[in-house]
């Protein structure tokens, strides 16, 4: 049976920790779909087209990975795409209540839709978004958080902003 999972996320900036998710992920399923989300109520560092092109950069399109976006509401997406799994990654006791609510809410949406959590590596665990940021914002490095090309982009974005 093809067992196709959405990955979605905000990925600003996509870490070790996604890929760390990702790459286990393809060991469970057939595909993993990493569907970038476009907020439009949020405002994000990178916009939605960079964030997709950065994923890309990093898993070129292969049949174990693909690279998407989606607007919306994640079970329209997942009806769409023809799958009912969702994959998420679990760092601390804190993402629980979020991702709690969230699987809850997206069953209620759509009563087939399976959220399947993956425990996150403890090298990965205490990886954040708003750390890494901060870290770069106060020219520190992020290499083990994040891969090289994250960390360019976030520099050239985040210092130019500084500069202004
Ligand atoms: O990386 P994030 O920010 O924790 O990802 C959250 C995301 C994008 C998976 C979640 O906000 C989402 O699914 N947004 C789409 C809108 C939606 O379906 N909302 C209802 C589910 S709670």
């Amino acid at each position: 049976m093809n067992k196709v999972a959405i990955y979605p996320g905000s990925f600003d900036p996509f870490t070790n920790g996604h890929i760390n998710i990702i790459e286990r992920g393809v060991k469970v399923f057939n595909t993993v779909i990493v569907a970038v989300a476009h907020h439009v109520s949020k405002k994000t560092t990178f916009t939605l087209q960079e964030r997709v092109e950065i994923i890309r950069e990093i898993f070129p399109n292969s049949s174990e990975v693909k690279v998407d976006y989606f607007e919306g509401l994640l079970v329209d997406y997942a009806r769409k795409i023809g799958t009912n799994i969702v994959l998420r990654g679990m760092r601390t006791v804190s993402d629980f209540e979020y991702e709690f609510q969230m699987a809850l809410a997206n069953k209620t949406l759509y009563s087939e839709l399976e959220t399947v959590f993956m425990v996150t590596e403890s090298a990965y665990s205490h990886i954040s978004s708003s750390l890494i940021k901060e870290i770069i914002t106060l020219g520190g490095s992020a290499k083990e958080m994040i891969p090289e090309i994250v960390e360019q982009k976030l520099r050239e974005k985040l210092l130019k902003k500084q500069e202004a």
